[in-house]
């Protein structure tokens, strides 16, 4: 492996347009949480429809979870940080959710799931994103792609510089996560003080860093912890840590260019589908 190979090979790094902060909310029973994507300022990315980062040593602030609760059309990612989540579907799927480990849950064409914390006290940090299908995704079978933190693959160049590859390509690292429609990038990168990377992601996709401690420097644009910077186009992108370890997610994929039609759990191409939805689950047809 050389950690060269990636940083030459960008030759065209990838600005930063412009710089987000989140929007402070509830969802689920009542978890506080903070929405990177998905707000009145930033309704999406194509192909992603939301971020949202949770985290806080407060029990009130996340016990009551996710009770049970549809999703059909696109795919929820729940990436931990710290603490530990019971999820359970309807089509009798259940696992624990621990520290590191992450969740690519494909809802297709539906599925009802209760996401829970299971602990009564201390930290619980991570983030869900949605992320679209293709019309042609959108009634398949539910799938799961889940990994525990020690599955998945860590590139570590240099000192001060460790990534976690969770889906994507860094150089001869391969990510867990298969998803060919869109082709994501979904990267957990660590920088000491001052560390330097250049991580490469395929031109045409869409692309954000969401700093979530210590702040960064993006191409020169500094970008402060709870702040999402949408990126423009390029072959990759160059990063440098603060004055203190510096962490960030950098997530991609490739737009998929077609109409949306959203109503909470649902994310169809048309409104016809959204009705649809909504009588099959009610019907009981999930
Ligand atoms: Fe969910």
């Amino acid at each position: 492996m050389n950690a060269n190979t990636d940083i030459d090979n960008i030759d065209r790094p990838r600005t930063v347009a412009h710089i987000h902060k989140g929007q402070a909310t509830s969802d689920g029973a009542g978890v506080r949480l903070v929405r990177m994507l998905g707000t009145a300022q930033l309704p999406d990315l194509d192909p992603f429809l939301m971020l949202d980062a949770f985290g806080s040593d407060k029990p009130g602030d996340y016990i009551a979870g996710f009770p049970d609760h549809p999703h059909r059309g696109f795919e929820t990612v729940t990436y931990m940080l710290d603490g530990r989540m019971r999820h359970r579907d309807n089509h009798g799927h259940e696992g624990l959710l621990g520290p590191g480990s992450v969740q690519w849950m494909s809802a297709g064409r539906g599925i009802v799931h209760s996401e829970m914390p299971e602990q009564l006290e201390g930290l619980m940090r991570g983030f869900q994103l949605w992320l679209n299908l293709p019309a042609r995704d959108k009634m398949s079978a539910p799938r799961y792609q889940e990994y525990a933190a020690e599955q998945i693959p860590v590139f570590a160049p240099s000192a001060g510089v460790r990534v976690k590859v969770i889906a994507g390509r860094l150089g001869d690292i391969v990510g867990v996560i298969e998803q060919p429609a869109t082709d994501p990038v979904y990267l957990d990168a660590a920088l000491d003080a001052g560390a330097e990377i250049a991580l490469p992601v395929p031109p045409g996709h869409s692309a954000f860093v969401h700093v979530y401690e210590g702040a960064a420097q993006v191409h020169g644009t500094r970008v402060a912890a709870s702040e999402l910077a949408v990126l423009n186009d390029g072959d990759g992108v160059r990063v440098t840590g603060g004055d203190t370890v510096t962490r960030l997610l950098l997530i991609a994929g490739r737009p998929l260019r077609e109409p949306v039609a959203r109503h909470g759990p649902f994310v169809m191409n048309t409104q016809a589908e959204l009705v649809q939805a909504f009588n099959d689950y009610r019907a009981g047809r999930f």
